[in-house]
């Protein structure tokens, strides 16, 4: 078990270099299935879900090379189409194989996917997708069978702007007969980095990014290539990191346009914040406005910031409201933020943050990655020693965090226990 330990209360300065975005990634990888030959996928984030869908790419007998952020996977020895339990259960991200193998291989054995504890997380709608394309889908237990002889371009209409299942059937659909159309699709910034690769590998994709997604199948896709687009909840959970203890703190490496939704909040609440090209300069200010957030599908307040600004609203000077819309479980930080000093009360999957409150360091535990990733932040904010136990939550999503924090002058460890 990993333990973070953080001396708070220092003003942070200096630039941090945000990685590419975790959700693209686990999503990108598997999605090198579905190409004959080598891909190459650059500014891949160095986080621990990375390393688990490469054990899975190993098990499925591709040859995959790392080297830093570059990763290059050549499926031509492909043999294997059943992912074990312990492997499918290690990370979410595992049931994107659900999609790309079956669109490839028309076959698929996996087992129910891992990931944070935040809500119930069913895949129903990915399963209706799969099912309308023409696949065979049966449950044994906790395993998923996915076949089919044949997969057939339709429309699909989804319930919810799921980000899960407009990739999962971007996959499934790559390699259809004929035209597939996805309906009240995602719109998340990933989606349109996701079609980018699909595209560089031959797929027909029209509408990435907007509310219906075309897809006209082919026969074959060959090895494509892509940049990961930068992190936007890394550079927020950062951003907001500025606004709590920063001076001059720069996040570099960043794409505005998929942080407006934040930024504009920053800017309702008085933050001293300066918006450049491709970076966010932020300072700590004194008198913070609070305010009322409401998590939303994208381009909407995202609910992977909800943890990280629940930091923050502490520090507003009055009553925030704060609403949870995708997530039924998503307050597993507001135990341990009050045990440091902060006044939130939640409701179901509403919380009210009385602010300002003076935080002090003391020994908490990070229930799921955002959640711990707040408790980061209220570590660097409080006085005194901040303990979080269950570290490994954070890492599935932060690369390289101490490193990057120590550098603009935390003093900040992880240590194995
Ligand atoms: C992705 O999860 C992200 N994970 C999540 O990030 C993020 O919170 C979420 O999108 C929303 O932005 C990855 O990309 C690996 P959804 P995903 O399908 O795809 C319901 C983080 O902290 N739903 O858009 O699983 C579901 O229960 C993580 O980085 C169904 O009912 O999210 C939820 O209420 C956490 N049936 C809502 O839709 C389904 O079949 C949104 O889920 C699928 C989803």
């Amino acid at each position: 078990m990993k333990q973070m330990i953080i001396e708070g209360n220092k003003t942070l300065t200096g630039e941090i270099l945000i990685g590419g975005a975790k959700n693209s990634a686990v999503a990108l990888i598997p999605a090198s299935i579905l190409a004959d030959g080598k891909s190459i996928l650059d500014n891949v984030p160095n986080i621990s879900d990375r390393d688990a869908l490469i054990d899975i790419l190993e098990i499925l007998n591709c040859d995959v090379t790392l080297d830093k952020d570059h990763l290059e996977i050549d499926t031509t020895n492909l043999k294997n189409t059943v992912i074990d339990e312990e492997h499918s259960r290690k990370l979410r991200a595992s049931y994107y194989f659900m999609g790309a193998l079956l669109g490839k291989e028309k076959y698929v054995e996996i087992y129910i996917p891992g990931g944070c504890n935040i809500g119930a997380r069913p895949i129903d709608i990915h399963i209706e997708g799969f099912k309308a394309l023409g696949a065979e889908v049966k449950t044994e237990g906790n395993k998923y069978i996915l076949k089919a002889d044949k997969l057939r371009g339709t429309d699909i209409y989804l319930r919810f702007q799921s980000v899960g299942a407009t990739i999962n059937l971007m996959f499934a659909s790559v390699l259809a007969e004929g035209k597939t159309v996805i309906h009240n699709a995602a719109k998340e910034a990933e989606i349109e980095n996701i079609a980018d690769y699909l595209i560089s590998m031959g797929a027909k994709i029209e509408g990435a990014g907007t509310d219906d997604i075309t897809i006209y199948g082919v026969e074959k896709l060959h090895g494509g290539k892509i940049t990961v687009i930068p992190d936007r909840i890394e550079a927020g959970t950062y951003i907001i990191l500025g606004a709590l203890v920063g001076k001059n703190l720069c996040i570099k490496n960043i794409i505005p346009k998929h942080l407006e939704a934040l930024t504009s909040k920053l800017k309702d609440m008085a933050s001293d914040i300066t918006i450049n090209k491709d970076n966010i300069v932020i300072s700590k200010v004194d008198n913070l406005k609070p305010t009322n957030i409401k998590t939303l599908v994208y381009p909407g307040f995202p609910t992977d910031i909800g943890q990280p600004m629940a930091v923050l609203l502490t520090q507003a000077n009055g009553t925030s409201l704060f609403e949870e819309t995708i997530w039924e479980n998503r307050m597993g930080h507001v135990p341990s933020l009050n045990k440091m000093g902060a006044n939130i009360t939640v409701k179901g999957m509403s919380s009210m943050t009385i602010g300002p409150s003076k935080l002090h360091g003391c020994e908490v535990v990070a229930t799921d990655l955002r959640g711990g990733a707040s408790l980061v932040l209220a570590g660097l904010t409080a006085t005194g020693t901040t303990i979080i136990n269950d570290v490994e939550h954070i890492l599935r999503g932060y690369e390289d965090i101490d490193i990057k924090l120590k550098n603009v002058g935390a003093k900040i460890e992880i240590r194995e226990i």
